[in-house]
């Protein structure tokens, strides 16, 4: 018997294909909003590279039951007709995999698992119309699952002044619906943390509306960075090296990684004695560069270049947040960029609203979670962030219950690289520096919002007795006037006088800002 006979390769496309639920494509309402999520996000990340001031459109129409056409267009800077295919319909392929810079996409799955999800609940190939260096192309997009190559239709080809990409679609098996789980919340969030961007959604029922942008620039730009000696494994020196035109290895290590200068190359030989630093990279085998990464480990470098990383700022955030929520309170908090794994440089922004819109919109206990700026909607039981929110003690800081309270919490983690649980990107790794550094931000945002709370909370207690003895006046000043014959008028406004000087409540409090509670941010950094 010939055990073996079955064997046979597959595909990365024949793997998604069985495997959907892997890049998010599980449940109605989910499978909807996830496509809409890695169109804005490609658009947003093409937008802003390009330095183009991001306009994007989402269209949803109903074309039957669980039937929907998902339209996204942007004025980026196109695709050329050379990668339309590759990036619409090939898995793993992209701009961004390869680079440590911080962008939205990171996997080059997105776009092309769309295409899949589209052609294998409708049969219909994904219609793509893009503007790039001065041509306009349209084409049909599908794939070759078994090779997991690009199948395109070129429709029309002609020049134009326009740029930008539109992305037409049909799926089934999906559902629109505005709940928390769905596209009209996940455009609302994605405004929230880029006022860069104008977003409009026109849904099924003919509904549009506008998510206007309130900052009329475009972000610092990330900067790329090398990689850093302590994330570094022996196979990716082996790979590096491997695809290196330097002659020596000297040289590749200075130049593949940053913070290795000359000096750290020779502290490096002398932990390292076995390896010969000037033989080809090319060359160099397991062994060495096991040693290499020993040495990489007891060498004292320079942190990675944090200020790679550009968060959404506080001013942003305090904007947005006032926008959406108006809250009695709000604090934010900026804090210096850290590292995980030993070189992976990330920036955690958090905001806390309290109380005014918060209450009024009827959200208790919201905790808002983002990556790089995108809004994670899924998967919050199995991400990082909600895990931490949960081990806050939040009686320490006058919040009996959080799922009870008017309270907002906003989490951005921004990084090079997000440690995310699965190709779906919706939930961050339990990675031990992160979730500390989460803590931290939140806990310094939470001491902004504790005095606020307790003092409007005083002010609640002391007006409710104020108000049960207000009760008694009347009766008190009718028996005093027929006990002592004074005018029962004279008596009631003399105990009004007494209850109000007694119970004085706090003046309706100003909005608490984040510039007035700076002073406490830094005893943060000590605490556990
Ligand atoms: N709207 C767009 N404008 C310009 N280029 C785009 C656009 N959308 C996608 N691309 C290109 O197509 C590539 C593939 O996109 P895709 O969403 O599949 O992967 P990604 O964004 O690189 O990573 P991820 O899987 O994490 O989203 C991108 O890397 C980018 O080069
Ligand atoms: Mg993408």
């Amino acid at each position: 018997m010939d055990e073996f006979k079955d064997f046979k390769e597959h595909s990365v496309a024949e793997f998604f294909k069985k495997n959907r639920q892997m890049l998010g494509f599980s449940g109605k309402i989910r499978s909807l909003t996830m496509i809409v999520h890695e169109f804005v996000t490609n658009s947003l990340d093409a937008c802003e590279e390009a330095g183009i001031l991001p306009e994007i459109s989402v269209e949803i129409n109903e074309l039957g039951k669980d039937h929907y056409q998902v339209t996204v267009k942007d004025n980026g800077p196109g695709i050329p007709k050379t990668h339309i295919g590759k990036a619409l319909g090939q898995m793993l392929a992209g701009t961004k995999f390869h680079r440590y810079i911080q962008q939205r996409g990171q996997q080059g799955i997105g776009a092309s698992a769309c295409t899949m999800f589209s052609y294998i609940t409708t049969g219909q190939p994904t219609k793509a119309v893009t503007c790039h260096n001065g041509k306009k192309l349209t084409a049909r997009i599908s794939m070759d699952f078994k090779k997991n190559k690009p199948v395109v239709e070129v429709i029309e080809e002609q020049d134009t002044e326009e740029s930008g990409l539109t992305v037409i679609s049909e799926y089934k098996d999906v559902r629109y619906e505005r709940s928390n789980y769905g596209v009209f919340e996940y455009l609302r969030r994605t405004a929230l943390t880029n006022p860069n961007a104008i977003i409009s959604l026109l849904e099924p029922n003919s509904e549009k509306t506008l998510f206007p942008r309130s900052i009329e620039e475009n972000p610092k730009r990330p900067f790329e960075i090398r990689p850093h000696p302590l994330g570094i494994t022996t196979h990716d020196i082996l790979e590096f090296a491997k695809h290196s035109t330097e002659t020596r290895l000297s040289s590749f290590l200075q130049n593949a990684f940053s913070r290795v200068s000359a000096g750290k190359v020779s502290e490096l030989r002398d932990l390292a004695p076995e390896v010969n630093f000037r033989k080809k990279p090319g060359d160099l085998t397991w062994a060495e560069a096991e040693k290499i990464v020993e040495a990489f480990g007891k060498v004292k470098w320079i942190a990675p270049a944090t200020d790679s990383l550009v968060p959404i700022g506080q001013q942003q955030i305090e904007a947005s947040f006032r926008n959406i929520f108006n809250p009695d309170v709000l604090v934010v908090t900026e804090r210096s960029p850290k590292v995980y794994r030993g070189g992976i440089p990330f920036v955690i922004e958090t905001a806390i609203a309290y109380g005014g819109g918060v209450s009024d919109a009827n959200k208790k206990g919201e905790l808002m979670r983002f990556a790089n700026k995108v809004p994670l909607l899924f998967d919050a039981g199995g991400c990082a962030i909600t895990e931490t929110i949960r081990s806050i003690d939040w009686k320490r800081y006058n919040i009996r219950n959080f799922e009870d309270e008017p309270i907002a919490v906003l989490v951005n983690v921004v990084s090079v690289h997000v440690p995310y649980t699965s190709a779906g990107k919706q939930a961050i790794a339990n990675e031990e520096d992160l979730m500390a550094e989460i803590k931290f931000a939140v806990m310094e945002a939470s001491r902004g919002i504790q005095k606020f709370i307790s003092g409007k909370r005083k002010a609640n207690e002391i007006a409710t007795k104020k108000k049960v003895v207000s009760r008694y006046i009347e009766q008190l000043s009718a028996d005093l006037a027929s006990l002592t014959g004074e005018k029962k008028e004279k008596l009631s406004k003399k105990l009004s006088s007494i209850v109000e000087d007694k119970y004085v409540t706090m003046k309706d409090d100003e909005p608490e800002t984040t510039e007035r509670i700076e002073e406490e941010k830094d005893e943060s950094e000590g605490e556990a």
